[in-house]
């Protein structure tokens, strides 16, 4: 598949005209772009190339349940992708695995793309736990998975360490490797036709993107702060092309 970039904007920027003129500003195919809930509306209007993503979702399709969105009303936004398990969702919202598994199977049972994020802290990492964090994550996420969801889209897995998102820090793409390969064995193990896509974030930006996109292994980034800034954007985006 081309290489797949996906836009993280994060609770950014602070007003719809912003939005737009953003929007307008990174519209690019192969991009998708995951505004905040509030503006996705106006942003799928601007949108000619790139295709819009939500960065959460509850996972009912409607019912009482004050301040959330569903995998459906997201899907009459034109919605095609959705990020489950953020690890600042986890971190800032106690967002569990179990919560996740609930997202990842509505996001499927609505027709919907799932990006699910995996990723260990600092901590996790230097005490050697990041295997198992990873397979915890992954066994627990894809829990609820069953044949007919699988069989309607594929699922991205976003490896996104915790210590490298807006650090300025990133993974080893060798490391990055190994953690892909080791998470499609432990995808074999759980027996389900599902497809998975394999894409890395945490402090991507036009310096680094290229250590990450040349592996064939690495099918996409997923980018925060680098993409609110439309002329690092396009260098990402032109990176992205030439291994695609
Ligand atoms: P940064 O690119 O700002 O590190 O954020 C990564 C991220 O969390 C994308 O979801």
């Amino acid at each position: 598949m081309a290489k797949l970039i996906v836009a993280n904007w994060k609770m950014n920027p602070e007003s719809v005209a912003a939005a737009e003129k953003l929007a307008k500003a990174t519209d690019t195919a192969s991009l998708v772009i995951c505004p905040p809930f509030l503006f996705l509306s106006n942003v799928g209007r601007i949108l000619q190339k790139a295709r819009l993503g939500a960065q959460d979702v509850f996972w009912q399709n409607s019912g009482a349940f004050t301040g959330e969105i569903s995998p459906l009303q997201l899907k009459d936004l034109s919605v095609e992708y959705v990020i489950v398990g953020h690890s600042e969702r986890r971190q800032y919202l106690g967002e569990t695995d179990y919560m996740v598994a609930q997202k990842l199977s509505a996001v499927l049972g609505a027709g919907l793309t799932p990006i699910l994020c995996v990723g260990e802290t600092k901590k996790q990492r230097d005490s050697g736990e990041q295997f198992k964090i990873i397979t915890e994550q992954l066994n627990i996420g894809l829990s609820l998975l069953t044949k007919n969801l699988c069989a309607s889209k594929s699922i991205i897995i976003a490896y996104e360490p915790v210590w490298a998102i807006g650090t300025g820090l990133t993974d080893d793409p060798d490391s990055t490797l190994k953690i892909i390969s080791f998470m499609k064995r432990e995808l074999l193990k759980l027996n389900q036709s599902c497809s998975y896509h394999f894409i890395y974030g945490g402090s991507v930006t036009s310096q680094n993107v290229e250590s990450f996109l040349r592996h064939q292994e690495i099918e996409g980034v997923l980018v925060g702060g680098a993409s609110l800034n439309p002329a690092e954007l396009g260098t990402i985006i032109k990176i992205a092309e030439r291994y695609s």
